[in-house]
């Protein structure tokens, strides 16, 4: 089923189109610019980028995959969870050419498709039931997957999100924005064990994250640190990284060991593109005897549109009906209620 799909929950203009698995063209728009000097993401300034750019994103999204609009059978949209008057640009769009052109419409939940954005290109059997663990800029959750189509958050943070801790921290030593990639280069220079973070939530047996303790720990440390010179800011980054890394995997193993019948690990999310975080996964996987799984491209980690396509062939959904509430913008839709 050839799906054309649209992302705008956040500052990325997104399009893809998707034959099942298959990725037949993945395009994206960013205006970084706009927000770098902000150092974070200005919603309204998102709002504006998505309206400039979508209909080019969407016509060469077409382009790539050679298609046009009569061999395409549907059109997806992420619904939510997002920035609200971000979310609507993408959704009045979908809505337009799905009319249009009399295609049936699938409303899609961002954080399904990270989850599923593992399959991208992927032709293998799949393991059920199994853990997904979710790192992006805004969530991080561990979530249950007896079968596609079904969810249950198991675990999630109480505060910061993974990507989010990386980003505050990056912007401290003045890495820019978003962070994520550039603490991670660094970190490779920094000593080992020069400057120790605390691991959160160590006492606490539950498979719940916290990120905000990290955050305030590196204030603590950057400001007793003086002149931040490159091994110096390096030597933090990586404390930083190894603290976040072990948090996530303790947690991480307390959930598996919650959930017993657990047989492999997917991993989705801008933060699942980071090497030590895999590796430590990869290992955890080992230990436990568990297949592990990645997106195969960085591209499909962070924000796109080709996860939202192949979420969307499994969805239930799909309906000529436009206006119905089902393609309200939801905000804050929880994965769990994206379940079918
Ligand atoms: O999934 P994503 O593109 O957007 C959300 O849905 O939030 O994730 C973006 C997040 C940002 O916080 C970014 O700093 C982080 O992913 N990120 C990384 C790396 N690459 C991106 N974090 C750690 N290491 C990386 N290599
Ligand atoms: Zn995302």
């Amino acid at each position: 089923m050839n799906i054309l799909s649209i992302d705008t929950s956040f500052d990325d203009t997104a399009v893809s189109m998707t034959d099942g698995n298959r990725v037949l063209s993945n395009v994206l728009s960013t205006e970084l610019a706009v927000h770098l000097e902000y150092g974070g993401v200005v919603p309204r300034l998102a709002r504006v980028s998505h309206e400039k750019n979508l209909d080019r994103v969407i016509a060469l999204s077409l382009k790539r995959a050679r298609m046009t609009w009569q061999s395409i059978d549907a059109v997806a949209v992420t619904v939510g969870p997002g920035l609200a008057i971000c979310l609507e640009i993408g959704i009045a769009k979908a809505k337009e050419m799905a009319k249009l052109h009399k295609k049936p419409l699938i409303p899609v939940n961002h954080m399904e498709g990270h989850l599923l954005s593992f399959l991208a290109n992927r032709t293998d059997q799949i393991s059920f039931p199994f853990l997904g663990v979710l790192v992006s800029g805004g969530h991080t959750q561990f979530v249950l997957c007896p079968k596609i189509g079904s969810y249950e958050i198991v675990g999630e943070t109480k505060d910061d999100a993974m990507g989010e801790a990386y980003d505050k921290v990056g912007r401290m030593l003045g890495l820019g924005y978003p962070a994520g990639a550039v603490v991670e280069k660094i970190a490779q220079e920094g000593r080992e064990a020069s400057v120790i973070f605390p691991v959160p939530m160590r006492q606490i047996k539950s498979s719940e994250t916290s990120f905000s303790g990290l955050k305030t720990a590196a204030m603590r440390i950057v400001e007793n640190a003086g002149a931040l010179d490159r091994q110096k800011t390096a030597d933090i980054a990586a404390g930083f990284q190894t603290a976040s890394i072990t948090h996530l995997s303790e947690k991480l193993a307390f959930a598996l060991a919650q959930n017993p019948s657990v047989c492999a690990l997917v991993v989705g999310g801008g933060v699942a593109k980071n090497t030590a975080l895999r590796r430590a996964i990869r290992k955890l996987g080992k230990e436990k005897k568990l297949a592990v799984y990645f997106p195969n491209s960085g591209k499909l980690c962070t924000d796109n549109a080709a996860m939202i396509g192949i979420a969307a062939q499994f969805s239930k959904l799909a309906t000529f009906d436009y206006d119905v509430a089902i393609f309200d913008r939801k905000p804050t839709w929880r994965l769990e209620s994206a379940s079918l």
